[in-house]
């Protein structure tokens, strides 16, 4: 089996690699990527594509079409991955992730690749009060990155066929270390506060709910999705553990605990957080009994925490540092390098 990620080069792309090649040892992985992280590297000890047997750089925009044809399986992790650099940049997020990744899908079908994973996102829940909200509940998606996974999943649903499967995993914000490590994302940015100023502050007034998922677990999904057999042609499931539900002060706490000396800061001021959603990961557990989350939160902060220390790191003003995706493509931008549609110049 030959299998194509792209956007491989990113934070979940290196951990999926070593989870393919446990399930799949056979398989040709290839990589599609442009680049725009690609030398973020944290705690590689060498370039982690070296595990992979091909990389293909290239703009998702432009894709190289019959790189497809020879293609069995599609992974496919190429997006502006979060809302901070959606909302900055609107039109390309909705280029990329919205008419390229549907360009790239429905030539995918066309060529005869038979399985379509998407890393979708559980953020398409949008501001969702009561309970914990199902596949089947109402879509509420809040910004550009939602909604353009929202589009992405419908034209997916379209598509799907007996000749070509999709699964479309709405992840729970992830977390955890990676080669290519990132620190805009709620746990990794607590664990990486407590240990470089011993507080952690706290945006909104803590009371969101967010459910979490650890990068290996979500590549333990994607590799579910690619050989799945049950639920149909087409499913977009919600791809997490009910375990895993926190409200961002629980989850603040919890770092405290796990890292020593540290206080926490709530800013109770804040107008609150619209983004808060809490999810029924039911349906996954059910279909996926083989591949549930086993990392659970303890383990993921104590791993950060020794990753961190690992790499000797102490910016505490890390917010405005390239571990910040937006941050990143803005300094590419700055020096010249990339075009402010995020084209490399
Ligand atoms: N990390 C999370 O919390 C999370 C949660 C839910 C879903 N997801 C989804 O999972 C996927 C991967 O997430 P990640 O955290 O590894 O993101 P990432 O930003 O670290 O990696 C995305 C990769 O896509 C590449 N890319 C972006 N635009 C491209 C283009 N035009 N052409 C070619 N390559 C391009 C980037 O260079 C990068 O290497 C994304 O689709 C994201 O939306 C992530």
């Amino acid at each position: 089996m030959r299998i194509l990620i792209t956007g491989n080069m990113g934070y979940i792309g290196p951990v999926l690699y070593r989870e393919i090649r446990n399930s799949y040892p056979d398989a040709e992985i290839w990589g599609f990527d442009n680049g725009y992280f690609a030398h973020c590297l944290t705690n590689a000890a060498s370039l982690p594509e070296r595990e992979i047997d091909r990389q293909i750089f290239g703009d998702m925009r432009d894709f190289p079409m019959d790189v497809l044809d020879d293609v069995d399986a599609l992974i496919h992790l190429g997006a502006i991955s979060n809302d901070p650099m959606g909302n900055q940049y609107e039109a390309v997020t909705n280029a990329i992730n919205d008419e390229a990744s549907k360009a790239i899908a429905r030539e995918a079908k066309r060529r005869g690749v038979k399985s379509f994973v998407f890393a979708s996102s559980c953020s398409m829940y949008g501001q969702a009060t009561g309970d914990a909200k199902t596949e089947n509940d109402e879509l509420n998606p809040l910004t550009a990155y939602a909604r353009s996974k929202v589009a992405m999943e419908q034209e997916l649903e379209q598509l799907a066929s007996d000749e070509f499967k999709v699964t479309a995993l709405r992840f729970a914000t992830a977390c955890g270390m990676s080669p290519r490590l990132r620190l805009d994302l709620v746990l990794n940015d607590f664990v990486a506060c407590a240990m470089t100023t011993g507080k952690i502050t706290v945006l909104s007034d803590g009371s969101p709910w967010r459910p979490l998922i650890h990068v290996k677990d979500m590549s333990r999904a994607l590799v579910w999705g690619l050989g799945r057999e049950q639920g149909g042609n087409f499913i977009a499931v919600n791809a997490g553990s009910d375990r895993w539900n926190y409200q961002i002060k629980d989850l603040a706490q919890k770092v405290a605990e796990l890292v020593p000396g540290t206080e926490v800061s709530i800013n109770t001021d804040a107008p609150p957080d619209l983004r808060s959603y809490r999810v029924n990961f039911a349906m996954y557990a059910k279909l996926a009994p083989d591949h549930q989350p086993q990392v659970d939160i303890d383990q993921a902060v104590l791993e950060l925490k020794a990753g961190l220390q690992g790499m000797n790191f102490a910016d505490s003003n890390f917010r405005e540092s390239n571990y910040m995706r937006l941050k990143m493509l803005e300094s590419h931008i700055h020096d010249g390098t990339l075009s402010t549609d995020l084209k490399w110049i």
